[in-house]
């Protein structure tokens, strides 16, 4: 690929982890430096990728199936032997436990074989000769042009990864744009992509996306847009590229997925999975619980006994053995939570866990705030941090109708022992969000399931075999049946 050679003009990396400095305070870690990025190189990564394209002629897009197969198996090879690194790198940079960042690898991993196993299906059902009415056609599924990936910081390898690496592997060329916070840990990668598939495949952009984004679109020759991050943001750019219509765009956006406790609910189950659901990684998962509605029977035992969870769960470092919470990636996420939680309690809600809300350089405790009701910020707004808003309801259409009234859809969890409510409830949900959970957290994964949204929250569909699809077209080669091709 496009390596772009470091230069003087390198811009920094704060990791949002915390140390002492000699003096004894704390201050945030230099862990290394990426290059700035400029309007020139954003321009040369374009043309590589184009040029590496050729208009479908490249080396790259007219490989067989196999060949490309053989490129990426040589890269996930090169991947592996960087392990530690990138695993060290995806904790540094934003934050997250070292045993995620190891599953957020090897997760990784496992993706990339998934995608080649599902490619070898597809392409054994798609290139078979089917006849009909005295034609002859050949299906193929051919690739789309070039793919400007964009993946988010909260997974930068794996999300980013998510349409990186079924675009590439369908014959695109990729112009790769790392997240704001993870970028580091694209440098190894970068060789290994480098060493693995021809020169110009795989480009990389530096710099504020706001800067060079708008060059790439505008240019026209951006054939897909890839972007998991705000629906704000994807609105914006798909605006920038000058034949919007023809822009084709796979998009991961906003959730403020809800959780609905019924009163019947095995409690214990219901805490331990809204708690996973809400905290993990700080809450930074587009699919986390971002609302609790529990039923107003049950509303002050289910914040007692979560308010009591939450007290448990370590706060610290993300080398620290059994820590939950970790330093926040975004630097001015902690004051945002706090004016939220401000905003709440002057219009009547409380912080239920001795603590919550309290900050600690980079580190924000998590804060359990009941009741929220409509009109405060934390009702609708999607807070992406370890605040959790609890919205006590009486009648299960006061939940159902917050569901519906909501911008996004993503997902929804149910909690109840009744089946019966379950199933009735289960048809009307599954038709305004995307996936229903019941008696579980809202998650993505396993990543072969299809991951979506309805609303404001997603544009096509990631899963291993529906991303195949989002990067590639079925063309076909035709001729009429005659005697000497009959057989
Ligand atoms: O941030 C959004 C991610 O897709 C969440 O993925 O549910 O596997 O943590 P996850």
């Amino acid at each position: 690929g496009a390596l772009q050679p470091w230069n003087g003009a390198n811009q920094p990396v704060l990791s949002p982890i915390w140390t002492r400095n000699h003096e004894g305070l704390l201050g945030p870690t230099e862990i290394g430096s990426y290059p700035k990025g400029s309007s020139e190189a954003t321009e040369a990564a374009l043309t590589a990728a184009v040029r590496a394209y050729a208009n479908g002629s490249g080396e790259w897009p007219t490989m067989t199936v196999a060949e490309r197969i053989a490129c990426m198996e040589r890269f996930t090879r090169q991947m592996l032997a960087r392990r530690n690194e990138i695993v060290s790198l995806i904790m540094w940079e934003v934050g997250k436990t070292f045993p995620d960042s190891e599953k957020e690898f090897d997760r990784t991993i496992v993706y990339i074989a998934a995608t080649i196993d599902a490619l070898k299906d597809l392409d054994n059902s798609s290139s078979r000769f089917v006849v009909a009415e005295g034609t002859i056609g050949q299906i193929r599924r051919t690739p789309l042009g070039v793919v400007l990936c964009m993946g988010p910081y909260n997974y930068p390898l794996n999300e980013t990864f998510a349409t990186l690496i079924p675009a590439l592997i369908m014959g695109n060329t990729i112009l790769l744009k790392p997240p704001r916070f993870g970028v580091l840990l694209f440098q190894p990668l970068l060789e290994a992509f480098s060493n693995s598939f021809p020169k110009g495949v795989v480009n990389t952009v530096y710099g504020n996306g706001a800067d060079v984004v708008p060059a790439l679109l505008g240019s026209g020759k951006v054939n897909v847009l890839t972007l998991i991050g705000s629906s704000k943001v994807a609105d914006h750019l798909k605006k920038l590229h000058p034949k919007v219509n023809r822009l084709r765009a796979i998009l991961g956006l906003d959730a403020k997925n809800a959780a609905i406790v019924m009163p019947d609910a095995d409690l214990e189950l219901a805490v331990r999975e809204c708690l996973l659901g809400a905290l993990s990684f700080n809450g930074q998962r587009c699919t986390a619980l971002k609302a609790l509605l529990v039923h107003s029977a049950i509303v002050d035992q289910f914040t007692h006994r979560l308010g009591e969870e939450i007290a448990k769960l370590k706060v610290g470092m993300p080398w620290d053995a059994g820590v939950t919470i970790t330093p926040l990636a975004e630097p001015g996420k902690a004051a945002y939570l706090a004016e939220c939680i401000r905003d709440a309690e002057a219009k009547g809600a409380r912080v239920v866990n001795p603590g919550g809300g309290s900050v600690c350089q980079s580190l924000f405790y998590p804060a359990l705030v009941c009741p929220v009701s409509a009109g405060m910020k934390l009702y609708r707004e999607e807070q992406f941090g370890p605040v959790i808003p609890v919205i006590p309801f009486d009648r299960i259409e006061v939940a159902l109708d917050y569901v519906a009234a909501a911008e996004n859809g993503q997902q929804v969890s149910i909690f109840s022992a009744n089946p019966e409510l379950i199933g009735r409830l289960v048809d009307p949900l599954v038709n305004q969000v995307c996936r229903v959970n019941i008696n579980c957290q809202c998650q993505r994964g396993p990543d072969v399931f299809p991951f979506t949204g309805r609303k404001d929250s997603a544009e096509g569909t990631l899963s291993v075999s529906d991303a195949l699809r989002s990067f590639s077209i079925r063309s076909m080669i035709a001729t009429k049946q005659t005697d000497a091709n009959k057989q």
